[in-house]
């Protein structure tokens, strides 16, 4: 029986942190051994806000591919490709805005809020309107069974959904029903409590050096209620436990909890057994960054080996996407 297909796209819309990669590449990594993976840098949805300076878009394109590689996406089981050179992802795009009532793509909450959220850009336009929509295509055009996302991402799933829905009643049965897979650690949180993000400049990145990663951890917030060393504190309150429970053994999760309530131990102790356990996690792909951050062509050609093979697969698709319609011939 032909393997079940996943499908899931990153944004490069800076550089990637920590949470991308609990949050996103470690399940993609595990996905590749047992489905058909298609996993794409979504350029196009970068552009629907941040269309203004794409000065950095390149760059953040690299460390995107390079961190996949890092992270362990093996290129020989998994198809790693960039969303701008498949361009019949924007064929199946403008077919599906002939179906798509405008009402649908208004009330997906990711819009408003995100409206509401960055003042810094107008995001009033039609792409941006649109990303649901592209999003939808994205997944659709590969006929994907599963979708590895954050749970912020299942409205866009949702409407996904209906449009496949919606096409397969007006012109037959071309799409599956893709379901979401949910991620164990959808938020990280950063060096001060808030979720990790960019514009809260609490990010530890993939691209940071250890000793950048050491002074990060060691002046992050604790329990804000514990002042004296001689407070018991709650580790509950405090991030670098929260980041203890992805990165540390169960054992030590607990030493460093009792520790903290009985006022045994310190933060900067509780720091230090965390600092151990990243560094840990990130030696090996800091390695292979390393490794193929000095291969330009290595990377060039696994991207477009990869959006080739994409490419393949989204043909055959568009093709029955136009014969389903009636499109192009008499
Ligand atoms: N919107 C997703 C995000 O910001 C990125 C994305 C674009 C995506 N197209 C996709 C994810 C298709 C899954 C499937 O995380």
């Amino acid at each position: 029986m032909a393997k079940q297909r996943v499908l899931s796209g990153i944004q490069p819309s800076g550089r990637l942190h920590i949470g991308n990669l609990v949050g996103a590449l470690q399940n993609w990594v595990k996905l590749q051994n047992q489905y058909e993976c298609y996993y794409f840098i979504a350029d196009w949805h970068a552009l629907t806000s941040q269309y203004a300076d794409t000065s950095q878009l390149k760059d953040n394109v690299k460390d995107v591919l390079v961190n996949c590689l890092a992270a362990g996406l093996d290129p020989e089981k998994a198809t790693i490709f960039a969303q701008s050179r498949v361009i019949e992802h924007a064929e199946l795009h403008v077919l599906l805005s002939m179906i798509t009532p405008l009402s649908w793509l208004e009330r997906v909450p990711t819009y408003k809020e995100k409206q509401t959220e960055v003042n810094d850009k107008d995001l009033n336009t039609y792409g941006f309107l649109g990303y649901p929509l592209l999003q939808s295509a994205d997944i659709l055009i590969y006929r994907a069974n599963y979708v590895p996302v954050g749970v912020d991402q299942m409205p866009h799933l949702e409407i996904t959904r209906e449009i496949g829905r919606r096409f397969n009643n007006f012109y037959g049965e071309v799409f599956p029903e893709p379901e979401g897979l949910l991620t164990e650690f959808p938020k990280v949180v950063g060096t001060d409590g808030r979720k990790m993000s960019k514009t809260y400049g609490n990010c530890i990145y993939l691209s940071d050096s250890p000793k950048e990663v050491e002074q990060k951890i060691k002046t992050m917030t604790t329990d804000p209620q514990r002042i004296k060393r001689t407070d018991k504190g709650d580790p509950e309150l405090s991030p670098v436990y929260h980041l203890h429970k992805i990165f540390s053994s169960k054992e030590e999760q607990e030493q460093v909890a009792e520790g903290c309530r009985s006022a045994e131990i310190g933060c900067l102790d509780c720091k230090k057994v965390l600092i151990r356990n990243l560094l840990s996690v990130m030696e090996p792909i800091w390695e292979r960054r390393n490794h193929y951050l000095g291969k330009p062509d290595l990377l060039d050609d696994i991207l477009s080996s990869g959006s080739e093979k994409a490419r393949q697969t989204s043909i055959d698709t568009m093709h029955e996407v136009r014969k389903a319609i009636g499109l192009g011939h008499i």
